[in-house]
């Protein structure tokens, strides 16, 4: 019995691996339904963003799941140039690049040498047969290239996907890079009548411009499709289908704690719901109901894990900044706000580091922001966050897990009971045991309250 929970949950939640099953992919029907569209208008090329860890891929991958699409992908990273993706892609398309002269076919336009040689019969060419061309292929190919290339199959038509292209940022050209996929995917769209394959470019991103920079042809002939974080409607869904499918049930506050601590990353949920299983059979193999201490045990696990995979390569830099930077860290990974304007930073750091204030705020934070790159802060208004925004969730729970007290501020006490105290912070109202607490009293209607970091938690989960 166990044993079955485990393997099916194993198939449900999926950290670090798009969704396979349609059942699983939740609240993106608006974005289903806006990619399905783009590929079937004439001419148009999909450019899909959000946050890391969004549901980029798993969208990209269930739509084009559908079997009239020949899809073929090419993962980008740091170093990677138009040529090689190009190549690439077309080679799993079935058609190869030569650049040696006896090579039939030679296109003009764009001003170099370039050959198209069609490998025989369509789909995938073997590994042995490609490396043979490629070897010689050492002339970059243009984008027209990759069109005359896509027209020898018309009427088949390729869906290009290049995906985690935000690291192509990290190329030695990128800007190269983006004007070659922007004329590629003119070339596709004006002459859309002789072939009907396009390109889908998905990245970590804001806006497309950030993705691939500001081209006209991108605005006419490619459709921007932005992926926002989970609503919590959209999660409470998912981990009912799980409970169904699985077999057992999340206690309520299970549920609630993974909708809200997760901020909307459906990662989080993967990961801590998977840990939440694991924990509750190693409690009791019989076991059929994740409680709220199981949730416990599964978190530190999961944190454990996020730290040591996907936000691996920020650790270095907790481990070198100073308190102060620590302190901004600290409390940006705490409050409710997700942006944070530089000045409500400011006050929030204050309250809860009131040694860090003007000048000692300021230096740390743009070595934050500067130097060591591990916050952000938007050009155009100013707002604060992390580079990596699944950092939030993770490092709130890591922070608030210990027995470490945080001091907050309140300005009055809304309602106090036997055994309670409600207070207003900063607009939110928190509800504190009064065992738990330490209340100093500072000026009339000021306090300054020692809250155990657990409970500081339970109430920033429950925080819209
Ligand atoms: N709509 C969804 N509903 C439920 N789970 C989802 C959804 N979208 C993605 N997931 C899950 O969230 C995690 C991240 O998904 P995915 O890899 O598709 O994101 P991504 O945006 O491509 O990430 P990255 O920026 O790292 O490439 C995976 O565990 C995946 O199974
Ligand atoms: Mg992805």
């Amino acid at each position: 019995m166990a044993d079955n929970i485990l393997e099916k949950s194993n198939e449900i939640f999926l950290p670090g691996s798009p969704i396979k099953n349609r059942r699983y992919l939740v609240g993106r029907e608006q974005e289903i339904y806006d990619l399905q569209r783009t590929l079937r208008q004439a001419g148009q090329h999909a450019i899909v963003i959000g946050d890391r860890g969004v549901g980029k891929t798993s969208l990209v991958k269930q739509v084009l799941a559908d079997k009239e699409y020949n899809d073929v992908w090419r993962g980008c990273e740091p170093g990677l140039t138009f040529n090689l993706a190009f190549r690439d892609l077309l080679r799993y398309c079935g058609i190869d690049f030569r650049d040696s002269e006896e090579i039939n076919e030679t296109t003009v336009e764009g001003g170099i040498k370039g050959s198209v040689f069609v490998a025989e019969g369509s789909g995938k060419i073997s590994e042995k047969h490609s490396e043979k061309h490629i070897t010689s292929s050492l002339t970059d190919i243009t984008s027209w290239d990759v069109f005359k290339a896509l027209e020898k199959f018309s009427p088949k038509r390729f869906i290009l996907v290049l995906d985690e292209y935000d690291a192509v940022h990290r190329s030695e050209y990128p800007h190269l890079f983006h004007r070659k996929v922007a004329y590629a995917m003119k070339h596709l769209a004006d002459h859309n009548d002789k072939c009907d394959s396009r390109v889908v470019v998905v990245g970590v991103a804001s806006t497309s411009a950030e993705l691939l920079g500001k081209h006209e042809s991108i605005q006419r002939s490619a459709r921007e499709i932005y992926l926002r974080t989970l609503k919590r409607e959209h999660i409470l869904d998912f981990l009912e289908t799980a409970e169904n499918d699985i077999g057992i049930e999340f206690e309520f506050d299970v549920k609630m704690s993974l909708a809200y601590g997760s901020l909307g990353f459906p990662y989080y949920v993967h990961l801590v719901g998977l840990e939440c299983v694991e924990a509750m059979v190693s409690r009791d193999r019989k076991a059929k109901k994740v409680t709220l201490s199981d949730f416990e045990r599964a978190n530190i696990n999961a944190v454990e894990q996020a730290f040591r995979s996907q936000l691996s390569k920020y650790e270095a830099i907790l481990y070198i900044s100073d308190p102060n930077e620590l302190a901004i860290i600290n409390t940006l990974a705490l409050i409710p706000d997700l942006h944070p304007k530089r000045e409500a930073l400011k006050k929030y750091v204050a309250e809860l580091y009131p040694k860090i204030l003007g000048a000692k705020y300021e230096s740390a934070l743009n070595k934050q922001t500067q130097e060591k790159r591990f916050l952000y802060m938007s050009r155009r208004n100013d707002e604060i966050r992390f580079l990596d925004p699944l950092m939030k969730p993770f490092l709130r729970d890591r922070i608030l897990a210990t027995n470490q007290y945080i001091t907050i501020k309140v300005f009055s006490l809304i309602k106090e009971t036997n055994k309670a105290i409600s207070v207003d912070w900063h607009g939110n109202k928190i509800w504190l045991p009064k065992s738990q607490i330490k209340i100093n009293k500072k000026y009339d209607n000021v306090f300054s309250i020692d809250v155990p970091g657990w409970i500081f938690r339970k109430n920033l989960l429950s925080i819209k």
